[in-house]
């Protein structure tokens, strides 16, 4: 439930010129001092709000903080209620998941924090997100009737919904670094991590959280020194400031299709993630219970798996599971 000060950034931020306390009381049914003592308390979270006479308030420079105000101004109002902003988590996976088992979340659901305390990853690694500069967000679906081997395929389709999202927002061309990360120039630019739960009294459905962890505004001396040759960033890549909230809303929309999309039009996911795959033609390792082999990636086959023809003169398709895969002389 939004907050009245979560209300009124939103509707400044959406106004283009001044707007009075009346205006903004009437359209809210409050009082004219509720209106000021919340704009009192944007101000004091870093919103740069001037009051010009006779006309009214107006933001010139919003927070840096990835609030609900500033994430509600991009949603539409039906989509706002679904949608909940913490400034700080140790993980939105962990915490949406905790309300599907609680039966608290549904269909659409969305968690977003400005950080993160303990962002993880894949096979139980963490994934670095403390710094306020990210995008940290997780998505709720429930899908019922859908086999389990289709069910590990909405990796791999929220990648490609994903890539779409940062091309749109951010003008970057990604990669698909099999299974689950976004790279560019080599490096990883954005993670997904999806973890599923059983649902419903008698079992019959399954929730399913996807994670979408993204490197927007931190510069390369931000990221730990293990990460400086692995991780990079929007504004790395391209030297702007990404708006978060933005990029937040623009993902939101592509995964509310995706919803509507799954299982049904795979065809588009398929070849969009076969266009991206930035492994294909390479040669990998291949690590699996501490064990690493050594192949060349030669495609992704129906469900999404990685067809590794290793050099002992094996053939394997690879599904999501235990499975790291890197290049041969490092991340890539
Ligand atoms: C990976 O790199 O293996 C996946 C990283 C996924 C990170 C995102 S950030 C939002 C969500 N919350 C988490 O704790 N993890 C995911």
């Amino acid at each position: 439930m939004a907050s009245i000060k979560d209300k009124i950034h939103a509707i400044l931020l959406r106004s283009k010129s001044c707007i009075s306390d009346e205006e903004i009381s009437t359209r809210l049914g409050i009082s004219r001092s509720a209106v000021d003592d919340a704009v009192r308390e944007l101000k004091a979270d870093g919103c740069e709000i001037e009051c010009v006479t006779n006309k009214g308030y107006r933001l010139i420079e919003n927070c840096q903080k990835l609030c609900a105000g500033t994430v509600m101004a991009e949603l539409s109002e039906e989509r706002q209620g679904s949608v909940t902003v913490l400034e700080s988590v140790d993980s939105t996976n962990t915490y949406l998941r905790k309300l599907l088992l609680e039966s608290a979340a549904s269909a659409g659901d969305c968690v977003i924090a400005d950080r993160q305390t303990g962002g993880r990853g894949r096979l139980g690694r963490s994934f670095y997100s403390s710094d306020g500069k990210g995008v940290y967000l997780s998505y709720c679906l429930t899908l019922g009737g859908v086999p389990s081997q289709e069910l590990s395929q909405i990796t791999a389709w929220a990648s490609v919904a994903v890539r779409d999202a940062i091309y749109k927002c951010c003008s970057i061309e990604t990669g698909i670094k099999w299974v689950n990360d976004l790279v560019c120039g080599g490096k990883k630019l954005c993670g997904i991590l999806t973890e599923m739960s059983v649902v419903g009294q008698s079992g019959e459905a399954f929730g399913v959280v996807v994670g979408i962890g993204i490197n927007a505004n931190q510069e390369l001396s931000d990221f730990p020194q293990e990460l400086s040759d692995i991780a990079t960033s929007v504004k790395i890549i391209t030297g702007k400031e990404t708006d978060r909230a933005r990029l937040c809303a623009e993902i939101i929309s592509r995964l509310d299709r995706l919803c509507e999309d799954f299982p049904h039009k795979k065809d588009y996911y398929l070849s969009e993630y076969r266009k991206s795959c930035a492994v294909v033609e390479k040669k990998v390792r291949i690590i699996k219970n501490d064990t690493e082999r050594t192949g060349t990636a030669i495609g992704i086959d129906e469900n999404f798996g990685l067809v590794v023809d290793f050099d002992d003169g094996e053939r394997e398709t690879l599904t999501g599971g235990e499975v790291s895969v890197r290049g041969f002389y490092g991340y890539m």
